[in-house]
């Protein structure tokens, strides 16, 4: 099951206004619909108890120019303030706010078909489906597909925004306080679009200069007999063609970096939780769990992929 969505409790100062927006038209929607339904009620209970025949009015121009007057400011002020929203936040990634209000580090998002691909800056390692961003600063995020198109949502912190092979968007991403902000892919891109999710942890400033620190390290040598076995594995298997492991010969960028595979919140874009278990399930047989994805079934034998977990979760 995956994590609840809450698309109404915005956490970021675009969400709270995109969501001041809804709750404005909806506001003057519910006014009208009371006012209509209000005279069709009075109409039929008032109306039959009527006798005598109320007298036809046969054109009223007073009347006229005023149903057409209300309406007409009605959609003006929804335009009005619909364009500003819009304006104000495709805006925002060509005006650079004040430099101590934004985060160091630019995000570089990738979708694939079915995860997203993180990248921080010009740094060379990259984080999947999982986004750590510090608290009360604005961060710049490029966003660009390496297959079909893509839509990234985080509807706390963001808008939604298109991810097109062939072009970058750029969304500004900030949230108010720390917490987890659930992420999903918000356009069909094939048949595990339902599992392309992703997370965004925004950590306390300290909390997340410390987590970039530790978060591009190397990877650990294993020293643990099946560990070691794993990593045999690893590199004489098809892994490492595509899969990276920092500080060693695995660089493929196919599939997600593997080094800090272990210390993920999930595994196949949301599909499972992370857990040894639930790692040896997925090496065992990706296609069982998320069938149609990129990792096909290698066969390998309970013994291999028990490796393999001591292996991926040694390094971390
Ligand atoms: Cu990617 Cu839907």
């Amino acid at each position: 099951m995956p994590p609840s969505f809450p698309v109404l409790q915005p956490e970021s100062p675009e969400a709270q206004a995109m969501y001041d927006l809804l709750l404005s038209v909806l506001g003057i929607s519910a006014i009208i619909f009371a006012i209509v339904t209000g005279l069709i009620w009075r109409a039929i209970v008032v109306g039959r108890k009527r006798v005598d025949l109320p007298e036809q009015e046969f054109g009223s121009e007073r009347k006229e120019i005023f149903w057409m007057i209300g309406p007409t400011i009605i959609v003006l002020w929804i335009f009005a303030i619909s364009a500003k929203l819009i304006l104000t936040m495709n805006a925002i990634p060509q005006v650079d706010p004040p430099a101590d209000q934004i985060a160091d580090a630019e995000l570089h998002v990738t979708g694939h078909q079915w995860w997203w691909e993180i990248r921080y800056g010009d740094s060379k390692w990259m984080a999947a489906n999982e986004i750590h961003i510090p608290t009360g600063k604005k961060i710049r995020v490029k966003l660009t597909s390496a297959d079909v198109i893509h839509c990234f949502w985080v509807p706390q912190l963001a808008r939604k925004i298109d991810v097109i092979p062939g072009r970058e968007n750029y969304i500004w991403l900030e949230a108010a306080k720390p917490g987890v902000y659930q992420g999903r892919c918000a356009e069909f891109c094939g048949n595990q679009h339902a599992w392309m999710n992703f997370q965004v942890f925004a950590l306390d400033p300290a909390d997340y200069s410390q987590w970039l620190a530790g978060a591009g390290t190397a990877a650990t040598k294993p020293t643990a007999t099946d560990a070691v076995a794993g990593e045999k594995i690893f590199f004489t298997q098809t892994c490492v063609n595509c899969h990276t492991i920092q500080g060693t010969a695995a660089v493929a960028t196919i599939g997600p970096d593997l080094t800090h595979v272990a210390s993920r919140d999930t595994l196949g874009g949301g599909a499972i939780k992370n857990s040894p278990d639930n790692l040896h399930r997925w090496l065992k047989n990706p296609q069982a769990i998320k069938p149609g994805c990129k990792m096909p079934d290698f066969k390998l034998t309970d013994e291999h992929v028990q490796q393999l977990v001591a292996y991926l979760e040694s390094i971390n």
